[in-house]
């Protein structure tokens, strides 16, 4: 039989599938303080071409077989030398997996962890795609308060006490501590013990995504939350979106045996990508730190540009407040509650100009409208100064929507 009409696949869709994700905007916008890329001039192109071809000289015929299933082992050790010296986090390379970027590590943990209505506690403003990994696993995400300098411990434990006291099970507490996304603060070490402290009392793992921990502009230290524990409570994800690119796909996750058996349970696809584990670890052991050095002299001038263009066009307290990250890539927006900048985005975007409106970064997606996470990373600073000056002259002109 030869049937004429295109197959139906509509009713045949899993209900579990979450909405489409709105796709990145393209062309992309002139001024785009929306997605974190990098500037696309930083990426270390003849560095990465150098490093292919010496690696696949060295080790291109084991492309004929499937990877190691935890990755390419020599990337493997590579890392847990750069923990160890760096984050002090003695792991050795059978500790961790490599994977398809640290959303892959976060979306496996999901999977061996929550169970349909398990509580995961966040901070109150998180990463997104986070957060849409944990809807997908019909976890109850509950945010916790945040000051200036992250979490606020005793808004942890009450948390904590009154999800226990309805009988419901906390997985997990996932936090981005340093230069965390989107709200930019980085946790001194005094609060990241007390934060530890209530974990390993109510008995709850910790997620510690350190993705940021090298887009560090002040050189101020801030220990890991893996380093402080003593009693191995800590998952922690990393990855090299932020310091080569998020093109390369590459992250890992360092986890505890009980845990480790389990994802190697859940991960899907075989091992990571090796023709790409060759080129960054040989870009890693060669240039890496060089380039992380110099890639940060420019993003911190790009952040110095945004905030100066905001203290110039915001009146500080009075208009409008927002975040003075020491790392990362982002500034947080926050204006009059009553103001609205979900609705203003599609007047912004004819304009050329685009930002992530804060209910992104929310658990309860109604949450946030007056608030923004203003990404420095791609523009060159004079455009910064320019797309915020349209930013203050598009609020202004559009009172009306609050
Ligand atoms: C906090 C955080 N974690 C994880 C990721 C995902 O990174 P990757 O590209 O390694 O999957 C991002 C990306 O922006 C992020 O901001």
């Amino acid at each position: 039989m030869n049937y004429k009409t295109n197959f139906n696949f509509e009713n045949l869709i899993s209900n579990s599938i979450p909405d489409l994700i709105p796709p990145k905007e393209h062309p992309k916008p002139k001024f785009d303080f929306g997605v974190a890329y990098p500037d696309p001039e930083s990426i270390p192109i003849s560095e990465l071409i150098s490093s292919l071809s010496l690696g696949l000289e060295e080790e291109g015929k084991d492309l004929a077989y499937y990877p190691h299933p935890d990755g390419y082992p020599p990337l493997r050790e590579f890392i847990s030398s750069k923990l160890s010296k760096e984050r002090g986090i003695p792991v050795s390379p059978d500790q961790m997996i490599l994977t398809d970027g640290s959303l892959e590590s976060i979306y496996m943990l999901s999977e061996v962890l929550i169970d349909p209505d398990d509580v995961v506690l966040t901070e109150k403003y998180c990463y997104s795609g986070t957060l849409r990994i944990f809807k997908r696993f019909s976890a109850n995400i509950i945010g916790v308060d945040c000051d200036d300098s992250g979490i606020i411990p005793s808004d942890l434990e009450k948390k904590i006490k009154e999800i226990q006291r309805v009988g419901k099970k906390i997985k997990l507490l996932y936090t981005i501590p340093t230069f965390q996304n989107p709200l930019g603060f980085c946790v001194p070490e005094s609060r990241r013990i007390d934060i530890l402290s209530i974990t390993q009392q109510f008995q709850i793992p910790i997620l510690e995504d350190d993705c940021y921990v090298d887009l560090n502009y002040e050189k101020n230290n801030y220990p890991s939350i893996y380093s402080l524990d003593s009693s191995k409570s800590v998952i922690y994800v990393g990855s090299f979106s932020k310091i080569i690119g998020p093109g390369t796909r590459m992250g890992y996750i360092v986890a505890p045996d009980t845990i480790l058996e389990k994802l190697r349970i859940v991960k899907s696809g075989g091992g990571v990508n090796q023709f790409a584990a060759i080129a960054i670890h040989r870009y890693s052991n060669t240039n890496l730190n060089r380039d992380i050095n110099s890639r940060n002299d420019i993003l911190k001038i790009k952040r110095d540009a945004m905030l100066k263009a905001l203290t110039q066009y915001f009146k500080f307290d009075e208009e409008a407040k927002w975040s003075h990250p020491e790392g990362g890539l982002y500034i947080w927006l926050e204006l009059n509650p009553k103001f609205d900048l979900l609705k203003l985005l599609p007047v912004a975007q004819k304009h050329n100009l685009s930002y992530q409106p804060g209910t992104m970064f929310h658990p309860d997606s109604k949450i946030g409208k007056n608030c923004a996470r203003l990404c420095f990373g791609y523009n060159q600073p004079q455009q910064i100064d320019q797309g915020i000056k349209l930013l203050s002259e598009l609020i202004t002109a559009n009172p009306d929507i609050d």
